[in-house]
């Protein structure tokens, strides 16, 4: 058998660089975009929320701050690191954030984050989300592994998960430190060839 060494990339670079973030539909008249600006508002009000703040160690003090975030979620795409769109309906502000972090495209790997505003909540838009952002990454930017962790008391992210079709592999002990001390986290994945 011939070694091809070094490995090739499992995507190539510049394959989101040298693309603009995609508008995504999602079901009840709602989308995913890339935040905007004018979202600023909807991060403040979002880290104001004691389960936001708990569950996704997540803290923005002023617009100004929130401003500056957006700006670097451009930034993190372009650098082909992370891709965060805004949950939201058609020309109103975001009601949520989903998106994926430590993108790594050599290994062809990513990790994904959300949360959504408690109006928001209890009808199935991030499962729907979550949904259309795997399909999205594995189908369309061609990674090959989608890494989903949760604390193992945020029971409602853990049923987002197993609805989304990501398989639960393994407790990670004592893994993420929370404002109320270390929790064990539960590791679920989806892989090409799972959905
Ligand atoms: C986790 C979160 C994104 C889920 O969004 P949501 O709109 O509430 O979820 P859904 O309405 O799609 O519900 C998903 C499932 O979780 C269940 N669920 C919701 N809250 C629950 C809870 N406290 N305990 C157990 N299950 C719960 C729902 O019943 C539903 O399952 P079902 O369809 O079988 O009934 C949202 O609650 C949130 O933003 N929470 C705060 C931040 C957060 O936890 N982020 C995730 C960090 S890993």
């Amino acid at each position: 058998m011939t070694t091809v060494w070094p490995l090739p990339p499992v995507v190539p670079a510049g394959r989101m660089a040298d693309s603009e973030q995609p508008v995504l539909d999602l079901p009840g008249g709602l989308e995913l975009r890339p935040w905007q600006p004018a979202d600023a508002e909807s991060l403040v009000t979002a880290s104001q929320d004691p389960d936001i703040r708990q569950w996704n160690l997540f803290s923005v003090g002023t617009v100004e701050e929130a401003r500056v975030r957006i700006g670097r979620m451009h930034e993190r795409w372009r650098a082909e690191q992370g891709a965060i769109w805004a949950i939201a309906r058609p020309g109103e502000v975001a009601i949520g954030l989903i998106g994926w972090n430590e993108i790594d495209l050599q290994g062809g790997s990513a990790e994904i984050l959300y949360w959504v505003l408690p109006a928001a909540r209890g009808g199935g838009v991030v499962v729907a989300a979550t949904e259309r952002l795997s399909r999205w990454a594995l189908d369309e930017l061609g990674l090959h592994r989608l890494r989903l962790r949760h604390s193992v008391a945020n029971a409602a992210s853990c049923r987002v998960a197993e609805k989304a079709g990501y398989t639960l592999e393994g407790t990670l002990r004592s893994s993420l430190l929370h404002a109320d001390g270390w929790h064990d986290m539960h590791l679920h994945a989806l892989l090409q060839g799972d959905l």
